[in-house]
């Protein structure tokens, strides 16, 4: 009752994750040698799926598959159904109900998403989870659970222990939230501590949520990654590999002289050896059915069969002639350093797509084409590519699809969003999504804009409209200021693949 009560009067922000998306999934899938099922057909399940912001864009991406959603807080899936109504969308749904007595009738799907739920449930809830990953899995299918890795909380847990301590847990959450933070103050004089400092700092600017339901929620109790298998070994199923940005192979080499013929073996106690090494703090594992085809460690070999897409840029200029490391940054500010001149023409290519996702070998052939343009010398061996994409695609720089993707459609004369990004934009509590499934921080003025592209105005029209509307607010600005400040959010629109 507490957990509830906590999410119904605090709710979860609820986004688009886009490790969750199955078309990622599946191809996380095969890069383990694991054939999972065609994301666009799919039936897919969430479990705990607050409001429907990871769901609804999904359901709404592919209107041939079927999304259920099943979350505990009547707040929340009330909320949910009311945007599926408004949205018109009639392959989703979100019902009011305990993961733990799912209905009967509810049969099988090929992704079930259960995205910050595992570690916050009591155990019971946590069994009934695995079980119904278990039951609901299709012959192929392929289960997110995200969960807190016991590694990386181990050091976090006297900050925890403080703040249930010193707050108050018969409060209203948002009343103990504002303790919790009068406690962080004080902790911060009290405390020497750099590392608990540093998350203490973060906590004071972290969605009210977060802090909320990771230090202060009655459950949190990470797990080491091997307890984790032993759950899943004794609810027949297996796991498949990890969706989080791992540093893989090479991190396995580097920190543990494992050459990669050894690996395979010890895959999964080097992977929970590595979580101690690298102190991670959260998992996000796939998991499959004990009878599904085995499970490997990833190969650089599957890349020939999936597309990619990417954000990257670099604000440097980019040397195409030698291998010297250079830095891309993606729109989270996340840093990947790539040298090979080819895996640079690479990442050059997927910006210039984006959201598009591009097949390796027509990747392949890009990249080529821009070195001979660029740069002198013999043509670059298959293989050159293969390994820096591995290494990209396994720290999340770039991402692998088996979907792919919308085309990004310009500014037109009468600029149109999609439907679904207009009625976030319009609905206080909704995040955008972006067409990749990022979630897109925008200012009022942003969505107001936004909302307001229903195709029936031209650009003059529609800077006009947001003088007026920002003048209404309190806020004066020239047209031509209103212009130059259309026209950039246009194009930002344009690129996460919002306008049609
Ligand atoms: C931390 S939130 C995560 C929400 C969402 N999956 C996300 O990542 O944004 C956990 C969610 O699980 C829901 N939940 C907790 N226990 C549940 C249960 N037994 N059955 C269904 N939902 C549950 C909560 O109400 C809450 O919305």
């Amino acid at each position: 009752m507490d957990t509830l009560a906590s999410y119904d009067e605090l709710p979860y922000d609820s986004l688009p994750l886009p490790e969750t998306q199955p078309d990622f999934l599946a191809a996380v899938a095969r890069l383990h040698g694991f054939d999972a099922p065609d994301p666009r057909r799919a039936r897919i399940l969430e479990l705990g799926c607050a409001q429907g912001g990871n769901l609804i864009p999904l359901a709404w991406r592919w209107p041939e598959s079927e999304c259920v959603g099943v979350e505990l807080s009547r707040v929340q899936a009330e909320a949910g159904m009311a945007f599926i109504q408004r949205l018109g969308l009639s392959n989703a749904r979100i019902v009011h109900g305990d993961l733990a007595a799912l209905p009967d009738d509810l049969g099988e799907f090929d992704f079930i998403i259960a995205h910050g739920v595992f570690s916050w449930v009591p155990p019971s809830v946590q069994q009934a989870l695995l079980e119904a990953c278990r039951r609901h899995l299709s012959p192929h299918g392929i289960a997110y659970v995200s969960f807190n890795v016991a590694a990386g909380w181990q050091a976090l847990q006297p900050l925890r222990a403080a703040l249930i301590e010193r707050t108050s847990a018969e409060l209203p959450a948002p009343a103990r939230f504002k303790q919790a933070l009068r406690v962080l103050d004080a902790l911060e004089s009290e405390w020497r501590d750099p590392f608990l400092l540093k998350e203490i700092a973060y906590l004071k600017t972290a969605a009210p949520s977060y802090l909320f339901h990771e230090y202060l929620a009655e459950f949190n109790a990470p797990l080491p990654f091997a307890e984790f298998a032993g759950l899943l070994d004794a609810h027949g199923l297996r796991y498949v590999g990890e969706a989080g940005p791992r540093c893989a192979v090479v991190e396995l080499e580097d920190a543990w002289g494992l050459v990669p013929e050894g690996m395979a073996g010890r895959w999964r106690d080097a992977e929970a050896a590595l979580d101690d090494a690298l102190a991670i703090r959260f998992r996000r594992a796939l998991i499959a059915r004990d009878d599904a085809p085995c499970a490997q460690p990833p190969q650089a070999v599957a890349l020939s069969g999936l597309a990619f897409h990417a954000d990257l840029r670099s604000d440097e200029e980019i040397d195409l002639a030698t291998a010297s490391e250079q830095a891309f940054v993606n729109p989270a500010g996340n840093i990947f350093r790539i040298a090979q001149p080819v895996m640079k023409a690479a990442a050059m290519v997927l910006s210039s797509a984006y959201p598009a996702a591009i097949a390796y070998l027509a990747l392949l052939d890009a990249a080529r084409a821009v070195l001979a343009e660029h740069a002198s010398g013999a043509p670059v061996e298959d293989a050159v590519l293969s390994e820096a994409l591995f290494q990209l695609v396994t720290s999340q720089g770039v991402m692998p699809t088996v979907w792919g993707g919308p085309l990004a459609a310009e500014p037109g004369e009468r600029p149109c969003a999609n439907a679904l990004a207009r009625l976030q934009a319009a609905s206080p509590g909704w995040v955008v999504s972006g067409a990749r499934h990022v979630a897109i921080d925008l200012d009022p003025a942003g969505r107001m804009l936004l909302a307001a592209l229903d195709g029936s105005r031209s650009v003059d029209e529609l800077a006009s409209h947001m003088q007026a509307s920002l003048a209404a607010a309190g806020l004066e600005l020239s047209l031509e200021r209103v212009m130059e400040l259309t026209w950039q959010q246009l194009w930002l629109f344009a690129r996460q693949g919002l306008l049609v």
